[in-house]
Formats: C-alpha cells, structure tokens, sequence
C-alpha cells in the first residue's frame, strides 16, 4: 500500500513516468537536436526521468553510432537550459540506443522492434514505449505502417502502454488532417494519439486560463460590453532558418497561424472549463474554434506579405526569394494578418486581429485585449489625448508577463491624464523559471497527461478556419514588406480602416 500522506495533490511529489523508452524519428533532425534531445537532457538533470528510462534515436543509415553520440552531446550542450552536469549527461547518454534505417527498410523497423523487446527485460520498461515523429509529415503514413506491421503500435502485445507523438503540420488542409486522423486511429487508440502544439507547453500560455479563471477581476469585463477587440501577434526576427523546402510548401497561415495562433484565440474566447479534465477543456476550444467567422471579404479583410531584403537588428537580412532554396518566383506568405470573429454572445462584433511574420524588427508574441473607452469623458481633449484604450496585454515571450494598461492624472495642477502600465513580470514575481514548452510536453506523453494536447476535433476544425483563407490567397502575390518592417502597409490599412492601429509590441 503506498504512503496515505501522499497524494497525487502533493505538489512536493514531483510528477515522474514509469520506466519507459523514446523513440525519436528523425533523431538527428532540427526538432531533435533544438529542443528534443536538450528537454530529454533538462528532464534528467532536474531528477524527472525514470530509472531504467531509454532514448531510441532513428535515423538515416549514414549515421553512425559514434557521429550520433557527439551529435546528440552538442545538441544538449547548446540547448540545454539547467546547468551542465556531465555526470548526468554520461548517465543518459549510456541509455542512448541509435537504430540506422529508411522509413521503408523493414529490417530497420524489425529490429527496433526487437531492440524494445530486449529492453523490456533489461532496462524494466514493461514494454512502455512513446513514439516521437520528429519526421516530415509526408513520411507519416510509412513509419505508421511500419509500427503497426511489427505490432509495435499494440500495447497489449506490448505488455506496456504505447504511445505516439506527431509534430505539427498536422496535415496541409481540412483533408489531409482528416485523412491523417483516420491513419493515426487505425494504427493507435485515440487515447494514445498525442498531437504536438508547442504553444501549450509555454507556462505563459498556460497562464491564460490562470488569469482568467482563477481570479474574479477579469471575466466581468471579458466580454463584447467591454472589449473593443483583441489583437494576438506573433512575430519573429528570423527568417526561415534551414527549413525552406517545408515553408515554401506552407507559408505563414499553414505553419502556426492553423495552430499556434488559433489555440491562442481558443484560450483567451473559450468559456470556463468545468475542470481541467482534458476532455473539458477541449470541448471548450473546440466551441470557440467553431464559431470563429472570416472576414465577409478575405481580400479585404486579410493580409499576406513577404519580406524583400532589408535590416534586422543592425544585420542585413536577405529578402525571402533570395533565401537559399528557395524559387526566385515564390509567392508563398511570409506574413498574414486576418480579421476573425467569434460569431457567439460573448463576443459577437468584437474583431480577433490576427497577424504573424517572419523577419519582423523583434521576436515578440503577445495577446492584447483592448478596452472601450470609457463612454463620458468629463475632460478637456486636450487633457485626454494621450489617453489610450485600457489595455491588457498578456506577453507570451520574451519578457513573459502581463502588462495592464490605464489612465492616471499627470501630477500637477492640470487634469491631465496619460496612460500608465502595472508590470508583472515571471523574473520577478517568481524565484522559479519556467520549464522550456518541449521540456513539459515530454513530459506529459511519457506521464499521458493529455490536458495540453489538441485532438483532432480542434485540428481539423483550425483547418476549416485556415482553407477559405488558403482558397481565397491562391494565386495572388503576396504584398511586399522590407525585412526589420511590421509587414506590409496593407496591414496597417486593414486596422485604420476601422478606426483602429496595430499595438506597438
Ligand atoms: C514553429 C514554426 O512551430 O514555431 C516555426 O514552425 C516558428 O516557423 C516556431 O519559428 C516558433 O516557436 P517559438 O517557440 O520560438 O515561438
């Protein structure tokens, strides 16, 4: 019988997975070596992992076993965000196993197969296993087959419990997410299935439903009586890094406004859970992502944009055709801005601006929900006027914190009043620092707490968002924007001509 002082509750009892293993596809990718391999590292440096637990890296045959050990050293060198512990690392790393293999060689998958059975017995994994595709979506369909040909995918055979992890994209529009659902379900029961948003992994992200659902001052106000409109942004320095193949077939609306930005909305328009059990959850996000409306006229309504060369930060940045890889024709978007709706009584008639580009002046992601103004103003204009919206303003990264914005008399013998700002800040408020989003999402597969993972309800309902959108930009060239620029001018014009200007993040 366990200890009856402790229970689940105990915050002093830190969370940890039954033995088990990851196998990571395409472990010597991007993904893996940003974020996978050093969360697996951090995970163990904080005492999180379980005794006995393995990493099954997979990846292409030219890979040795030697080239993938300093490979992974590096990765979690660079990436790792608690402090470097070569014991720890040794430790880990001796439960590093590297399988060489194409996604269609059989005798690879065979022997992974036969790789975890071994493991079973002698790393006492009962067969517990989550399977990480780290992998380009269209390898999804032969590495399924492949798991389920070798039983791999049957955790009954197993004798433990088998799991899957996909990355986003999933799929490229409302068919192929439906079409990938149906494989996934074939192969594993939906309980199994852990999609990956990242987003949801961050503590700020997170933190939405804290703010407004643990305490009583917001949801009073959350509202179309209260709320002029919202604005969510998310922006990037960067360009597209080494990933041009993938962006170039996906564009701006594709790569997270179908699913990092969408969740973001779902959060800050759903109604309050009955409680945290996943299913409660996402039957909330689920509403909200179904009474999302487009714009009446999308050519009006939204924006696309690709950044010409320009400055970032001092650096000159090349301009998106000029990209490696990338055709010199290209009219895949770089940056889109939409004006949305939620057609419900919360908060019908209040717009959602939505905008998200790559190479703009700074990485900032930010929600801001502005107020109306306040309907009498026994002021003079002339006292008032750098009077804005009552704002608050939920910074996702970087400088996490919430900011709320209000009006506060000038000291001095005038009624003079100006916007002021209360700052909480994570760096301050808090002596922890927040696990990195893969860190936690890790963690919760091998736990199975699926609380922080979208289904496939609200994947393939974000793609019906996305394909009117997609339909609609087919063909027509993306505005042009300098590198270091708030996107397009268009942009700006779709704000003003309702009165209303892009926040300055
Ligand atoms: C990924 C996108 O999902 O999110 C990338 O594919 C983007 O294009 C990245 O750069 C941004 O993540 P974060 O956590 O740095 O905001």
């Amino acid at each position: 019988m366990g200890n009856p002082l402790r229970t689940a509750q105990d915050r002093r009892l830190p969370r940890i997975p039954e033995p088990c293993a990851l196998v990571i596809f395409g472990v010597t990718g991007d993904l893996s070596r940003k974020k996978l391999i050093p969360a697996v590292y951090d995970l163990a440096n904080r005492g999180l992992l379980p005794p006995g637990f393995v990493v099954v890296g997979f990846a292409r045959p030219d890979w040795g076993d030697g080239d993938f050990e300093s490979l992974a050293y590096a990765a979690a060198k660079k990436g790792a965000r608690t402090p470097w512990r070569e014991d720890v690392w040794q430790r880990l790393n001796s439960q590093f196993h590297f399988i060489p293999g194409s996604f269609d060689d059989d005798a690879a998958f065979d022997n992974l197969a036969a790789t975890l059975d071994e493991l079973k017995e002698r790393n006492g994994i009962t067969g517990n296993a989550a399977f990480y595709f780290s992998i380009p979506p269209a390898a999804f369909p032969l590495v399924l087959n492949q798991l389920n040909r070798t039983g791999m995918a049957d955790s009954a055979k197993s004798g433990g419990w088998r799991r899957v992890v996909v990355e986003k994209p999933f799929g490229h529009d409302y068919q192929s997410a439906v079409q990938l659902n149906e494989l996934v379900d074939d192969v594993f029961i939906p309980q199994d299935v852990f999609r990956i948003d990242h987003y949801l992994g961050k503590e700020t992200v997170q933190n939405i439903m804290a703010l407004r659902f643990a305490n009583s001052l917001f949801e009073p106000v959350w509202n179309s009586k209260y709320v002029d409109s919202v604005q969510i942004t998310m922006a990037e320095d960067v360009g597209i890094g080494t990933r041009a193949a993938f962006y170039d077939a996906s564009g701006a609306a594709r790569d997270v406004l179908q699913n990092h930005l969408l969740q973001l909305l779902a959060l800050v328009g759903m109604e309050e859970p009955t409680s945290f059990d996943p299913q409660e959850v996402r039957a909330e996000k689920l509403k909200v992502l179904k009474a999302i409306s487009l714009p009446a006229d999308i050519a009006t309504g939204s924006v696309r944009g690709q950044y010409l060369p320009g400055w970032v930060a001092g650096e000159r940045a090349p301009g998106y055709l000029e990209e490696a890889n990338i055709p010199p024709d290209s009219r895949t978007e770089t940056y889109a801005a939409v004006r949305l709706g939620i057609q419900n009584r919360r908060w019908a008639g209040v717009p959602f601006y939505v905008r998200v580009g790559k190479r703009m002046p700074r990485r900032v992601t930010e929600i801001a929900i502005l107020f109306k103004q306040a309907p009498h103003l026994p002021f003079d204009p002339a006292d008032v006027e750098m009077l804005g919206n009552n704002q608050l303003v939920i910074r996702v990264q970087p400088d996490e914190g919430v900011v709320l914005k209000f009006g506060s008399k000038v000291p001095g013998t005038s009624m003079e009043v100006r916007d002021i700002a209360m700052d909480f800040q994570y760096g301050e408020a808090f002596t922890e620092s927040s696990p990195e989003a893969y860190e936690r999402l890790v963690l919760d597969v091998l736990i199975g707490d699926r609380t922080l993972f979208p289904d496939a309800a609200e994947v393939e309902q974000s793609w019906r968002v996305i394909d009117p959108l997609e339909a609609a930009w087919a063909g027509t060239t993306p505005e042009p924007y300098r590198a270091g620029e708030w996107g397009p001018r268009a942009s700006d014009e779709l704000l003003a001509r309702e009165g209303r200007a892009w926040r300055r993040a």
